[in-house]
């Protein structure tokens, strides 16, 4: 893939993405989201990607959201901001926003903030440095964040409120507290951590089940007990009859690692 704003990386089963712009702390450009629409396609589509990574260049931000000077710039000259819209053109740049059920982590190693915060909410897993700070800025500027519409199926609304309106920038700990974090990591580990992780559930995870339980979780939330149980079959019931799904009994049974093949 083209390199830019957008780097992508593929060690093995395991894709790093990132979003390159540490002169403008990742700032999400209308071009930079064009190409993480593209990246993220690109690991949809690639049968051989089965965990995704997402993380920010330089070591002070993930990304700190909407790239305000182009806003700043295009309001001044009365065109249309460079970062799209905001809300009816902006093209899905997120792992949700595409419905990919692989497995992704956001490796947060500095400022997530607004869009930065959305960046890492649309993956399914966050490691952060100890050092990060997080925020749902938007409140900070009259501007809309409608990707935060979901964040209350990840945190509490008590939680999504203080994320967005109290002016404090949250750490990496308190966003730990709040069920939005996952790990927190020593300085300038978040993207090794990432890594490891997403290494160990692509060499030991059946591809075909961690995707239909990633599905499952974000399809079945909210409904009542029984249509979230029949979803969940509808699913999962392909799995059955999966060649990997006699691996699996079969590579126990013989001591042995079970290889999978996405089969
Ligand atoms: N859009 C465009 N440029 C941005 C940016 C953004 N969202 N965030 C940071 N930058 C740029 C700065 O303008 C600066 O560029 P310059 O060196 O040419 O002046 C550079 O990145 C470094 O930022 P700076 O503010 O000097 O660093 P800092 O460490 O003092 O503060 C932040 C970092 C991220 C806390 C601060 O830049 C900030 O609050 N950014 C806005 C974040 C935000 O609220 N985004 C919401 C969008 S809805």
């Amino acid at each position: 893939m083209a390199e830019g704003d957008v780097l992508y990386e593929k060690r093995g089963r395991v894709v790093i993405i990132t979003m390159n712009r540490p002169q403008r702390m990742n700032a999400l450009s209308g071009g930079m989201l064009d190409e993480l629409n593209k990246a993220w396609t690109h690991f949809a589509d690639d049968e051989d990607a089965w965990v995704g990574v997402l993380t920010g260049a330089g070591d002070k931000a993930f990304s700190a959201g909407a790239d305000l000077k182009d806003m700043a710039e295009a309001n001044a000259s009365g065109n249309k901001p460079k970062s799209r819209g905001r809300g009816s053109v902006v093209p899905p740049s997120t792992p949700r926003g595409l419905e990919i059920y692989k497995p992704t982590i956001a490796a947060v190693n500095g400022y997530a903030l607004a869009g930065g915060w959305w960046m890492a909410q649309d993956c399914d897993m966050i490691v952060a440095d100890e050092t990060a700070q997080f925020g749902i800025t938007e409140t900070l500027w009259n501007l809309p964040g409608p990707w935060a519409a979901d964040l209350t199926s990840r945190i509490s609304i008590r939680h999504a409120i203080e994320a967005t309106v109290v002016p404090e920038r949250i750490t990496a700990q308190r966003a730990r507290e709040m069920g939005f974090v996952n790990w927190v990591v020593p300085k300038g580990k978040a993207l090794e951590r990432a890594l490891e992780i997403a290494t160990s559930i692509a060499e030991r995870c059946a591809p075909a089940c961690t995707r239909s339980f990633i599905e499952m979780y974000y399809r079945c939330h909210g409904k009542p007990v029984a249509e979230a149980r029949a979803l969940g079959m509808h699913i999962q019931r392909p799995l059955m009859t999966m060649e990997d799904s006699k691996e699996g009994p079969r590579a126990f049974a013989e001591k042995r690692k079970p290889q999978f093949k996405n089969r």
